[in-house]
């Protein structure tokens, strides 16, 4: 659903233009539980939207009431700002939705686009049904352009895009039964909660010299891709050090598209996408919010809205004037929406001087109980030794260890995915040997 106001209204993203009143009854029609749309006759609040589930035209409503000069006064809105009315079940979809362990893909890809008959030549692709969402394409190939202009043609591919439910669904019951439950916890999201869904991120692979498919491991040239994915838009977004948080062990080789300036902040502030979608909350249009100015190359106000609960929707401010500052909106896949201005051009935007640089967030209160304990280095020291892969003694320590049951309890308890661990769980490592051919992307 992000969309930029130089744009004519694209791709099913609902929200229309509106002239909207903010009215001292907002309390009495969230007392009385009123949608917005029964409300606004009695009200004075005028939606004009094509989105409603009661109709779009503006039949009833009290159009007398109109008047941007006295939502201004009300609530001290600047003149180079208004408001549009959204949808709340959009708050599911755009680019920062955070999907997680928590927080489940409610959709099912978006603007899905064959990732091979689009791909630049600077990059491979694993199968020739790959998808991914049409919005991150060009990121995508501007990423891989700039990698081959700096490093060379190398025989990097993307291995993973948009996986479906059921496709996640066989990868995690491959990954329990081949590499037992405790790596499967921390390499493969539960189905309904993997990233993939979305299809705003992708995963990097290479051949090895005995003609294997390896996930990226982020070393050499390729450390490139990690220390330059920000300028694209793209995050580590499983970073070393964050598992306690995403509940995800460090992959190199996972890159999720937010957009430049949300990648650039979380790289600069070595957050991650949880920390920086709870720290967002912090960030209003009422308080300022945050303001990420990357000198040359570019300048943004970022700002959080809230759902209205009581209602099916609910009205964001954005710029009036699209030649100065465009805009994009997008969910954020928990409890609202966040608002990305691009003020680059836009030196005497309102918000400018009103937005906060520093950085604020709870990051403890992010913590997963149970994951606090796990040490990526001493894991991918493990994984580093081949040799390894070929004992039983490797297997059995990972899937006998204590933490590996109480972390299959968490997970199990937590999202209720028995299902998936039934049969396979601490029997794992005797079933099936990993000969170190690491074909599962996940
Ligand atoms: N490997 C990531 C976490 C996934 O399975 O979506
Ligand atoms: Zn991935
Ligand atoms: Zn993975």
């Amino acid at each position: 659903m992000t969309r930029s106001v130089k744009k004519s209204v694209p791709n099913g993203f609902l929200a229309v233009i509106v002239i909207m009143i903010f009215v001292s009854g907002i309390a009495a029609m969230l007392i009385s539980g009123h949608k917005l749309n029964a409300a606004k006759n009695t009200s004075g609040t005028l939606s004009v939207t094509s989105n409603t589930s009661s109709g779009n035209s503006l039949e009833g409503i009290n159009s007398e009431a109109i008047s941007p000069n006295a939502f201004e006064e009300k609530n001290n809105m600047p003149s180079d700002y208004r408001m549009i009315t959204v949808l709340n079940d959009d708050i599911y979809k755009g680019s920062l939705i955070l999907v997680n362990y928590q927080y489940e893909s409610h959709i099912d890809g978006e603007n899905l686009i064959n990732l091979y008959d689009n791909i630049s030549a600077s990059v491979g692709v694993k199968d020739d049904d790959m998808l991914i969402n049409n919005a991150i394409l060009k990121p995508i190939n501007d990423f891989f352009d700039g990698f081959k202009t700096e490093k060379g043609a190398t025989t990097i591919l993307i291995s993973s895009s948009y996986r479906s439910k059921s496709d996640q669904t066989k990868i995690y019951k491959d990954s329990v039964k081949e590499t037992g439950a405790r790596s499967t916890t921390y390499y493969v999201a539960v189905p309904g909660f993997s990233e993939h869904q979305t299809g705003y991120c992708f995963d990097t692979a290479l051949y090895n010299s005995y003609g294997e498919m390896m996930e990226l491991d982020g070393d050499g040239d390729f450390k490139w891709l990690i220390d330059h994915c920000c300028d694209y838009g793209f995050i580590i977004r499983y970073p070393q050090n964050k598992t306690n948080i995403t509940g995800i062990g460090y992959e190199a080789w996972h890159f999720r598209y937010l957009g430049i300036p949300h990648a650039y902040f979380i790289s600069e502030h070595k957050i991650c996408l949880e920390e920086y979608i709870s720290g967002l909350k912090n960030y209003t249009f009422d308080n300022g919010g945050l303001l990420i100015d990357k000198g040359d190359k570019g300048r943004w106000i970022v700002y959080y809205v809230p759902k209205l609960e009581a209602f099916n929707n609910t009205d964001i401010p954005v710029p009036v004037s699209s030649d100065k500052s465009s805009y994009t909106i997008s969910g954020n896949n928990v409890d609202g929406f966040i608002v990305t201005v691009d003020v680059t051009k836009d030196p005497s935007n309102s918000m400018i001087g009103k937005a906060k640089t520093e950085w604020m967030c709870n990051s403890a209160a992010l913590e997963i109980q149970g994951f606090e304990d796990y040490d990526p280095e001493q894991d991918s020291e493990r994984y580093a030794n081949s040799d390894d892969w070929e004992s039983d003694d490797f297997w059995k320590d990972e899937t006998s260890s204590s933490d590996e049951t109480s972390l299959a309890e968490t997970l199990e308890s937590r999202f209720e995915y028995e299902d998936y661990y039934n049969g396979y769980d601490n029997n794992a490592a005797d079933n099936t040997q990993n000969n170190g051919d690491n074909n599962e992307y996940d």
